[in-house]
């Protein structure tokens, strides 16, 4: 059976890939982002899983607006680092774990959470920018990785409450494993961003803090937050944290917050970072 080692909440700002790619991260306006991530990369190391989940979202680098998947699961044995412009990030090629994946497809969908499926696919900065945060820059990644994508790009993505119910159906596909290993479940994006338009540029750091407050203690309080509501007091890119809630759900009813860390900005975004256990 898996054992669920526990749940990480992480921003995925590119600058951030950026800043540890070109050794920038002691520089004054990077160190105290980085100074956080200490303890999450000590965890990181302790808790030392075979196999990481990344529920992120894909930035119109493997798909574009002629292919939207709402969920989608990757099981190939491998996953490069996409090119999003500037050439593919210098990072280890991803490995997958087909055979947990292929498990984690088929109980899902007979689970009546019908993803798609991939069996190629590059990964951007929304799986590998939190590889680097927990990992920092080793030869190769210490874990396998299952990419898992949700739609927060084209209206309309998944409601909070369908990632929340997703989060649990996860769990229950881990639950029903055959083999011994552990597993952490990451959900990046966010925190309150906005990237373009009037608003850009928009940090809401009251609710960015109440969304950390209540992810742990109510997470259906959180689950319940309409698309509306985020697009208003987080602005338009604020949206991506409903891939925390998918995290969350995965871990049990009670969970103890490990560690938080919080910082204002990275880049136009206000970074945060979360880590559970179950209780
Ligand atoms: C930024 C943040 C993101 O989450 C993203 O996907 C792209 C850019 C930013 O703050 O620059
Ligand atoms: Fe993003």
């Amino acid at each position: 059976m898996v054992k669920l080692v526990g749940g990480v909440g992480t921003s995925h700002v590119p600058s951030i890939g950026a800043a540890i790619d070109l050794g920038k991260t002691q520089e004054p306006y990077w160190k105290p982002l980085f100074a956080g991530y200490e303890t999450a990369r000590q965890w990181m190391k302790e808790a030392n899983p075979d196999v990481v989940i990344i529920v992120y979202n894909d930035h119109a680098s493997a798909f574009s607006l002629r292919l939207i998947p709402t969920f989608l699961i990757g099981v190939a044995d491998e996953f490069l680092p996409a090119d999003e412009g500037y050439g593919p990030r210098d990072v280890p090629v991803v490995q997958g774990d087909a055979r947990l994946a292929w498990h984690l497809a088929e109980s899902l969908i007979l689970d009546e959470f019908d993803l798609a499926i991939a069996n190629e696919m590059p990964v951007d900065h929304g799986l590998t920018v939190p590889l680097s945060i927990m990992c920092d820059q080793p030869d190769a990644w210490p874990c396998k990785v299952i990419p898992l994508c949700v739609n927060v790009i084209q209206y309309p993505p998944p409601t909070g409450m369908r990632c929340y119910k997703l989060g649990k159906a996860i769990r229950r596909a881990l639950d029903s494993y055959d083999d011994n290993l552990k597993v952490a479940i990451f959900g990046t994006g966010g925190m309150s961003h906005q990237l373009q338009g009037e608003r850009a540029g928009i940090i809401n750091q009251e609710f960015d803090i109440d969304f950390l407050n209540k992810l742990g203690s109510d997470p259906e309080s959180v689950a319940r937050i309409p698309h509306a509501e985020y697009i208003m007091e987080t602005g338009s890119e604020g949206i991506e944290m409903i891939m925390w809630i998918v995290m969350r759900g995965a871990l049990d009813d009670k969970v103890q917050e490990i560690y938080r860390h919080y910082h204002v900005p990275a880049s136009n975004t206000a970074s945060g970072l979360i880590i559970f256990e179950n209780d």
